[in-house]
């Protein structure tokens, strides 16, 4: 009938040929003798009387299955079968660079090892476009590309590449004016440098509310429009990245104006205490000042620098004034100017002490 030899083998080398020998004796090589079967059909040498009756089990010898099968079996088909297997040694084979995660500043060491098992000569190993094995990876060093080279006896050189991936982050960096007008837009972007990229938010400092609305690589953004004194708060942006949290905040100024008001009675009478204040509602404060109109030339006089009948008392707090005229006399009769400075430009408001007779 027939006989199936099983048979597998394992190689480092990439297998071409599996061709099968018989031999008298065990143990003896008998490679020399013409085979009983060639896995490569253009092989001539194959024994007549073996032609045709043997063949693999599995004809793709790549898969290291060596098992044949024997039809039409006869007597002197006994005896001891032994197996050959043809490849390139090595040739397919690169060494093998192993890096471990390379986090900045940490020192490392790069390992390159030479392919498959040959114990013949050591070979040279040498790295290109790195002088050191053992190195502190810094951001540089991020996306490089090292090759390990490997040389044989017999100028049989291998090479293996490899990208080079240095973990690290930077403080994250807040952009955008953090100053506006009230009714203006508000818009800050947050950005992180780093690999592999983190995950970073943007938050108010009051409010656990989270606040994403663009987001790209590296940056969140967010924008307000119409912005008001509430959003006048600290925006803290944290990026995590390895265990790592790494904060910036940034103090959003509002600013905003509103109409100066003045307290007090404006109509008075001779000899009475006057008492004039007005206030301005605004950040960042004004400064203000009292001035009087001087009727016979039209011009506004600083009020510190104005004659009154009376001693006068002047009193300045952030974004307040007042004035107090202690006996007031048909001089001081003269309309009075709260002005209100800030940024270059003025606002202004007019009171009008009128003469009283009693
Ligand atoms: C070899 O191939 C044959 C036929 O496909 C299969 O029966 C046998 O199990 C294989 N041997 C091994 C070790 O994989
Ligand atoms: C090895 O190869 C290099 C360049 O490929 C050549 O210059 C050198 O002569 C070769 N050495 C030997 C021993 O073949
Ligand atoms: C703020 O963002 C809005 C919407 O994204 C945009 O229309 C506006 O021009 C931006 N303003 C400034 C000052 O960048
Ligand atoms: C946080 O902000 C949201 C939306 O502006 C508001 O509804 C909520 O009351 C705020 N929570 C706190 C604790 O301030
Ligand atoms: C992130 O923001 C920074 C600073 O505004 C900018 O230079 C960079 O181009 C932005 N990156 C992306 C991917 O939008
Ligand atoms: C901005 O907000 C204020 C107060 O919420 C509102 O009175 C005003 O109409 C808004 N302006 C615009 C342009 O939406
Ligand atoms: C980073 O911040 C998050 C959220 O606030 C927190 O859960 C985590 O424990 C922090 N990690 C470190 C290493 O501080
Ligand atoms: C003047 O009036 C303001 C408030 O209207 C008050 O704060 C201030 O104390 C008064 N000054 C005097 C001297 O009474
Ligand atoms: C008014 O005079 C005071 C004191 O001399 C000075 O500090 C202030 O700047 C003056 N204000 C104006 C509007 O000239
Ligand atoms: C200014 O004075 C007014 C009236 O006395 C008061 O309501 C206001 O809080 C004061 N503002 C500042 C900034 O002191
Ligand atoms: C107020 O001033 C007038 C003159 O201008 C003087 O006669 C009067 O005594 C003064 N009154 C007080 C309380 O000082």
């Amino acid at each position: 009938l027939c006989a199936v030899i099983p048979c597998s083998f394992k190689s480092e080398f990439e297998p071409k040929a599996i061709i099968w020998f018989k031999c008298e004796k065990p143990q003896y090589r008998c490679t020399h003798s013409d085979p009983v079967f060639h896995s490569d059909k253009s092989n001539t040498d194959v024994q007549p009387g073996f032609k045709g009756r043997v063949s693999l089990l599995e004809p793709d010898v790549t898969n290291r299955n060596c098992s044949i099968i024997i039809n039409d079996l006869s007597k002197s088909d006994s005896g001891y079968y032994l197996l050959k297997v043809e490849g390139d040694r090595n040739l397919h084979q690169k060494p093998e660079v192993k890096i471990s995660p390379l986090i900045e500043g940490q020192q490392v060491t790069l390992s390159c090892t030479a392919p498959g098992f040959c114990s013949g000569s050591p070979p040279k190993i040498t790295w290109i476009h790195s002088s050191t094995l053992t190195f502190k990876p810094s951001v540089e060093n991020h996306n490089t590309i090292i090759t390990c080279q490997v040389s044989f006896t017999g100028n049989e050189t291998r090479k293996r590449t490899a990208t080079l991936n240095v973990n690290y982050i930077r403080k994250p960096q807040i952009s955008g004016r953090t100053t506006v007008m009230e009714g203006d837009d508000l818009n800050l972007t947050c950005s992180v440098d780093s690999f592999p990229p983190s995950d970073h938010i943007l938050r108010k400092s009051d409010n656990k509310t989270l606040i994403y609305l663009q987001e790209e690589s590296g940056n969140v953004s967010f924008s307000i429009i119409n912005v008001t004194t509430e959003e006048a708060r600290r925006y803290i942006c944290t990026a995590t990245n390895q265990n790592n949290n790494l904060t910036k905040e940034a103090f959003v100024h509002v600013t905003y104006k509103r109409d100066p008001q003045v307290f007090g009675k404006a109509t008075v009478k001779k000899g009475i205490f006057l008492n004039l204040s007005c206030s301005i509602d605004r950040f960042p404060p004004s400064d203000i000042r009292w001035m009087k109109s001087e009727t016979e030339t039209g011009l506004n006089k600083n009020i510190s620098e104005v004659h009154y009948s009376s001693e006068i008392y002047q009193q300045y707090q952030l974004g307040n004034a007042s004035f107090t005229i202690k006996n007031v006399s048909m001089e001081d009769a003269a309309p009075h100017i709260c002005t209100a400075t800030y940024q270059g430009t003025e606002g202004e408001i007019h009171v009008k002490c009128k003469r009283a007779f009693s």
